[in-house]
């Protein structure tokens, strides 16, 4: 796991998936506000505990009312993006505990 990797799944992830899933990954992206049937947030319990070949995976195959982008993200691409998904959804859980000691006043 590299930053780099992670950055890169960031890019992607704003490309292929926010039109939908939303920057956040709350499920309100713009397509959405149009009238596409709303995917769930990255950040109930159930996506967070998901292993992350389950994103590969919906990636790859699709899941219900969302297409597969197999032919549109390489499956390198798709391990970039599961671990983008992942540091989202731990950005969202985030505790002071988190953030570097000499940072954190800055926040109290
Ligand atoms: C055109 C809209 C759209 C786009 C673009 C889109 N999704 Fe989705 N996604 C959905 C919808 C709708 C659902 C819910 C499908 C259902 O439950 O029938 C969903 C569900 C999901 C789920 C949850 C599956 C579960 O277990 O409930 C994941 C993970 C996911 N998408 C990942 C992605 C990723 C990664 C991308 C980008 C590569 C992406 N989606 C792009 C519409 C989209």
């Amino acid at each position: 796991m590299t930053l780099a990797l992670i950055e890169r799944g960031q890019e992607r992830f704003r490309i292929y998936c926010t039109p939908c899933h939303s920057e956040l990954g709350d499920g309100h992206g713009m397509v959405v506000q149009r009238g596409f049937p709303p995917p769930p947030s990255y950040h109930t319990d159930r996506l967070r505990e998901a292993p992350v070949q389950h994103f590969y995976d919906v990636t790859t195959n699709g899941y219900g009312a969302m297409y597969s982008f197999a032919d549109r993200v390489q499956p390198e691409d798709r391990w970039a993006i599961a671990a983008f998904i992942r540091a989202l959804q731990r950005s969202q859980h985030a505790t002071l505990a988190d953030v570097a000691a000499d940072q954190r006043g800055a926040l109290q």
